[in-house]
C-alpha cells in the first residue's frame, strides 16, 4: 500500500511571516492526519526558517502520529533530533543560501559521518532515510551504510514535466534506482517538487512505498483546502 506523507512546514513560513500563533503547525499536523494523511514531515533547518524546535517537540508527542523530522548532519541538529525523538528521520543537505533541498546527499563525501548518524538513531529505534539522487552508486552506499529507506530526489523530474519537457530519461533513472534500492532490502519513497502529474507518472513505479509532499499541497490548499487536496492526493496514490 502506498502511503502519503504531508510536509507542513510551510504552515509554519506563513506563521513566522506575521511573527505571531497562526497558523499553528502543531494543528496543522492534527488536520493533516484526520483528513488522511499517513505521516506529516518537517524540516528543522538549521537556521529554523520554519518549523522550530518547540513545534517539532510538540507534534512529534503527538500519539499514533507518525513523525517523520527531516535533518542535516549538523551536530546540534541531530543532538535535537535524537532529543525530540520522531518515528522517523530523513536525512538531508543543507545549505544556507538554498531556498528548498536542492539536491540529494553526497553519500561519498560523507559516507562515515551519515553511517554513524543512522546507528544513532537506529538504536533509539527510528526509522531512517537518506534523500538521494536517482543514481545507482548512491543506492548501494544507502544500503552499505544501514540506511532503512531511501527518498529518492524528484525535483529534476518534476521541473522537466513542469516546463513540458521530456522526462522519460530521469523516470526511467528513477525507475532503475527504485527497483535496485527495493531488491537489496532499502525501503523506496520519493519527493520534491511533487504535483497531481508527477505523482501520478511516478505512482507507475510500484516500488516507491511513500510520497512526501509539501509545497504543492500547501499552495494548492489556498485554492481548494486541505481536505479536497489531500483526498485527490490519496486517490491518485492508491491508484
Ligand atoms: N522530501 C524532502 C526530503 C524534502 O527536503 C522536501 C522539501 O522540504 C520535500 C520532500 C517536499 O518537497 P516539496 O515541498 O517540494 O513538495
Amino acid at each position: 500500500m502506498k502511503r502519503l506523507g504531508v510536509n507542513i512546514d510551510h504552515v509554519a513560513t506563513v506563521r513566522n511571516a506575521r511573527g505571531e500563533i497562526h497558523p499553528d503547525p502543531y494543528k496543522a499536523a492534527l488536520f493533516v492526519k484526520k483528513k488522511g494523511a499517513d505521516s506529516i514531515t518537517i524540516h528543522l533547518r538549521e537556521d529554523r526558517r520554519h518549523i522550530r524546535d518547540l513545534d517539532a517537540k510538540k507534534i512529534c508527542s503527538i500519539k499514533k502520529l507518525l513523525v517523520n523530522l527531516e535533518i542535516s548532519t549538523n551536530r546540534n541538529i541531530v543532538k535535537n533530533a535524537l532529543r525530540i525523538k520522531p518515528k522517523f528521520i530523513c536525512i538531508v543537505p543543507e545549505n544556507r543560501n538554498e531556498i528548498t533541498t536542492e539536491g540529494g546527499l553526497d553519500l561519498k563525501k560523507n559516507k562515515n559521518k551519515i553511517k554513524k548518524i543512522i546507528s544513532q538513531f537506529k538504536k533509539k529505534k527510528i526509522r531512517t532515510s537518506l534523500f538521494v539522487n536517482p543514481n545507482i552508486k548512491d543506492i548501494y552506499l544507502s544500503k552499505e551504510i544501514g540506511a532503512d529507506c531511501i527518498e529518492i530526489h524528484t525535483g529534476h523530474f518534476s521541473n522537466l514535466i513542469k516546463s513540458k519537457k521530456s522526462f522519460i530519461k530521469e523516470y526511467l533513472k528513477i525507475k532503475k534506482c527504485a527497483i535496485l534500492a527495493s531488491k537489496i532490502g532499502v525501503e523506496v519513497h520519493a519527493g520534491h517538487g511533487l504535483d497531481f502529474k508527477s505523482t501520478k507518472i511516478l505512482t507507475k513505479i510500484n516500488e516507491i512505498v511513500e510520497f512526501n509532499i509539501g509545497h504543492f499541497i500547501i499552495g494548492e490548499s489556498i485554492f481548494y483546502g486541505l481536505p479536497f487536496v489531500i483526498k485527490k492526493f490519496k486517490r491518485i496514490i492508491k491508484n
